[in-house]
């Protein structure tokens, strides 16, 4: 990938490039936890977008990304949402920047990577924490790996207009080879677990399906809790999210007002909950509970949060009851996306042969699969 991006890159400006590796994400356990100030334990995977880039003598920012086949172009002066969607991953970190009064210069940049989009691995933050580290680097910004966190959410936030949180682009930009990552989204202190999972492999199994709805949904959500903070808010004023919420306040506070918010607010309390004592499991190597707690997550976003499909239920279904699957659940923000499965790793073929037909008859769609590994963090790599 280094050779074929720094190939094109040679093609299209005849430059040097510096190349950057920004790594997709997986995340054990902690859904929808993030934006309400709880904890996350995501993970960076040995899929990665790449950037290589260079410095230009004037304002011109001039883009190609070789999965789309699509050039971009614009100035720095003028930057405003495109319609070809991509490069706003990329120039909402440059608006970041203006906004922030740092001054660059335009640049060339070539993209690629091998995370698949829409896939629910977190694509868009792996290109957003890339282009932030490059441009650093290139233009020696002094800028920390946690500034550069903070500005691509903000970007994703008010650029792309996702009311995304941060553990995307935290897990990209700070991920550890073998160890997941127990981040706490409100102090924003973290920890690395040791990921021991013995004979076990993580594996994705990708629904190939990404609804619609995933955005759209995604910020009502957080309206949703917001709401259910507000209600219990008028009788405990010191409360700040859902993460200084109990279940017998909303018991008391939320459940009289409205079934729907107590709902998702139930079920994000209970996650974070879910996750301390997930982290416990880990901590003892008791992978079995930790499965688990898995399986129970993901009935909550299926059934409490409503995030999940037909399609990922099915595949979560599919292998509940399989004793070489150890725990499973939907992932990411949900409507799509992959389900993150901790398989033992000589049944992997073995499973992937069995639910691909059944996967295509239920639904007409293909399955595709990964076994994950988890690596570190953005880097530079040439
Ligand atoms: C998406 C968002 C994250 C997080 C997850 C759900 O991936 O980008 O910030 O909220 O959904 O846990």
């Amino acid at each position: 990938m280094i050779d074929s991006v720094s190939k094109v890159f040679h093609d299209k400006f005849s430059a040097e490039p510096l190349i950057v590796r920004s790594p997709g994400r997986v995340n054990i356990i902690g859904e929808h936890t993030d934006y309400n100030e709880g904890f996350v334990l995501p993970a960076a995977i040995d899929k990665a977008i790449y950037v290589a880039i260079s410095k230009r003598n004037d304002d011109v920012i001039k883009l190609y990304a070789v999965d789309f086949k699509e050039d971009f172009q614009c100035t720095i002066s003028t930057i405003q949402y495109s319609e070809q969607h991509w490069p706003n991953y990329i120039i909402g970190i440059v608006d970041q920047l203006k906004k922030k009064g740092i001054e660059i210069t335009g640049f060339n940049a070539v993209i690629d990577g091998d995370v698949p989009v829409g896939a629910g691995l977190s694509s868009s933050a792996a290109l957003e924490c890339a282009v932030g580290f490059a441009l650093n680097e290139l233009f020696d910004l002094k800028l920390s790996r946690l500034d550069l966190v903070k500005m691509a959410q903000k970007s994703e936030n008010e650029f792309v207009g996702l009311q995304c949180g941060i553990m995307d682009m935290f897990a990209s930009m700070f991920g550890k080879n073998e160890h997941a990552i127990r981040l706490d989204c409100r102090s924003l202190e973290y920890e690395y677990e040791p990921l021991q999972l013995g004979n076990l492999k993580i594996l994705l199994l990708n629904t190939n399906i990404k609804h619609s709805l995933s955005s759209s949904e995604y910020n009502v959500r957080r309206q949703q809790c917001e709401q259910g903070v507000a209600w219990v808010k008028e009788y405990h004023p010191n409360v700040k999210s859902l993460r200084d919420v109990t279940a017998t306040m909303l018991d008391e506070f939320v459940l009289p007002k409205d079934k729907l918010i107590y709902k998702r607010c139930r079920f994000v309390v209970d996650e974070i909950e879910r996750l301390l004592q997930a982290c416990v499991h880990l901590q003892q190597n008791d992978i079995k509970s930790l499965g688990e707690k898995m399986f129970r997550t993901h009935d909550g976003l299926s059934k409490e949060y409503e995030v999940s499909c037909k399609e990922l239920d099915f595949l979560v279904d599919a292998v509940r009851n399989n004793p070489a699957v150890t725990g499973a659940r939907m992932m990411g923000g949900g409507f799509g996306g992959c389900t993150i499965n901790l398989v033992q790793a000589d049944a992997i073929d073995g499973l992937i042969a069995q639910l691909s037909p059944l996967y295509h008859q239920a639904t007409g769609l293909n399955l595709t699969a990964y076994v994950a590994q988890i690596e570190n963090g953005t880097s530079i790599v040439q």
